[in-house]
């Protein structure tokens, strides 16, 4: 049985047929030492009455966004303030819609939008109207803004369907619960990192650059928060919503993303060089746009510095990480930039075949370091993501102790 001793836990129920299982999530909440206090919607109460969960957690359960009788030192706010963690489980979709649009005309909408702890929700549904392309965008932008989405489960449901819309079970919403609280094993780490293309000026309307969408840099960044570590990320250009909690220095070239390295760098314990940036820079970029004037062209290009090279030559350096975007020859490659450029770790992918990296949703790498190796199987990269800073964490905790 999982500890959480001390955590206080608001749980929110909506109008769905899991109501009635979350009775069962408060019944394990208190047993593992929480403190539960329970909030219900109008339509939850169409299914489960508030006494069940009164009951079952010891308190009053709120209902009511203008409830004479509350607890003066309980309203919304403060209930919103007094949690470490605000889960919805069952979430409907129209609460994930309401939430999404932020909505406040429930008592439970309205602490989602107070609450500046975590908030979770766990989706439960009928399996079309989780696969209807508004619950999908409504669950999208929720978890872009660091709404914590737990499920929902594939299988039979209460009105005969089968298909993805279950509500998780009581005992893994508990687990997901625990996870929470775990230390991160990136606990006080600063982290810095490189991510994204870098764009090279030809003229003031187009420039060179390369294909990387960033999904492998924010992923990272997104798991190295997860772990709790500090992360400042130095992101070229792309079209990812940042993680809030991370710190963003947005820049374009890669001389700028040099020159914010180097300003950012003497701080940091952890040094991760994912962004594609580009080798060389046009000489001289044009002042005007350039006009069409012969059959050919040329451009002279010029070397751009090595950011990577340049951050582990430093004497009080972090540790190091490097990618490698290889499209043949990979281990090889890989070995040479690691001595080459003095790294403690480095993390190859295969590129240019379309199935992993670049511009794709997915990856597959194959980590090196002096003395170890380790293959990360494809997966999303999310998930490639998780493996890889749980990789680095373990070499980085081995290196500094
Ligand atoms: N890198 C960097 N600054 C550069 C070029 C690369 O910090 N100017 C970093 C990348 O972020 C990556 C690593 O160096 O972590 C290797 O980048 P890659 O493009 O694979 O290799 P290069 O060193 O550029 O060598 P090549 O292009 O010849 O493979």
């Amino acid at each position: 049985m999982q500890s959480l001793s001390n955590k206080k836990i608001l749980l929110g129920i909506t109008g769905g047929i899991a109501a009635y299982k979350s009775a069962e999530l408060v019944r394990l909440l208190i047993k593992s030492g929480a403190e539960v206090r329970v909030v219900m919607t109008p339509s939850a109460q169409e299914f489960v009455q508030p006494l069940t969960y009164q009951a079952l957690s010891g308190h009053r359960v709120y209902t009511d966004l203008f409830d004479g009788e509350a607890d003066s030192a309980m309203d919304h706010i403060e209930l919103a303030r007094w949690c470490d963690l605000l889960l919805v489980a069952p979430a409907s979709a129209d609460f994930l819609g309401k939430m999404t649009a932020g909505y406040a005309d429930n008592l439970l909408l309205t602490l989602c939008l107070a609450s500046k702890q975590p908030v979770a929700v766990a989706p439960a549904m009928n399996q079309q109207m989780f696969a209807n392309a508004s619950t999908r965008d409504n669950i999208n932008q929720l978890s872009s803004r660091q709404v914590l989405v737990w499920g929902p489960a594939d299988g039979e449901q209460a009105c005969g369907d089968i298909g993805p819309g279950r509500m998780l079970e009581p005992e893994q919403l508990l687990n997901n619960i625990a996870q929470q609280f775990r230390p991160g094993k990136l606990t006080g780490v600063k982290l810095l990192l490189t991510v994204g293309p870098t764009r090279e000026a030809i003229d003031p309307v187009r420039y060179i650059s390369n294909r990387s969408s960033g999904k492998m840099g924010y992923a990272l960044a997104e798991a190295a928060l997860r772990e709790a570590a500090e992360v400042t990320l130095v992101s070229g250009p792309v079209s990812l919503i940042p993680p809030s909690a991370a710190r963003l220095v947005a820049v374009e070239s890669a001389q700028q993303m040099y020159d914010a390295v180097m300003q950012q760098v003497g701080t940091q314990d952890l040094f991760i060089a994912c962004a594609a940036v580009s080798d060389y820079r046009v000489d001289q970029t044009a002042q005007h746009k350039l006009k069409k004037s012969a059959d050919t062209m040329s451009l002279q290009l010029v070397p751009n510095a090595d950011i990577l090279t340049a951050v582990s030559a430093l004497e009080e350096r972090p540790f190091c990480v490097g990618f490698a975007a290889e499209t043949r020859d990979l281990e090889k490659y890989a070995m040479q930039k690691l001595e080459k450029k003095k790294l403690d770790m480095i993390a190859a992918n295969k590129v240019g075949d379309g199935s992993s990296g670049f511009e794709t949703d997915f990856n597959q790498l194959e980590v090196f370091w002096r003395d170890g190796h380790h293959s990360i199987e494809r997966a999303s990269k999310p998930e490639i993501a998780k493996q890889l800073i749980d990789l680095i964490a373990g070499r980085y905790t081995c290196a500094r102790s």
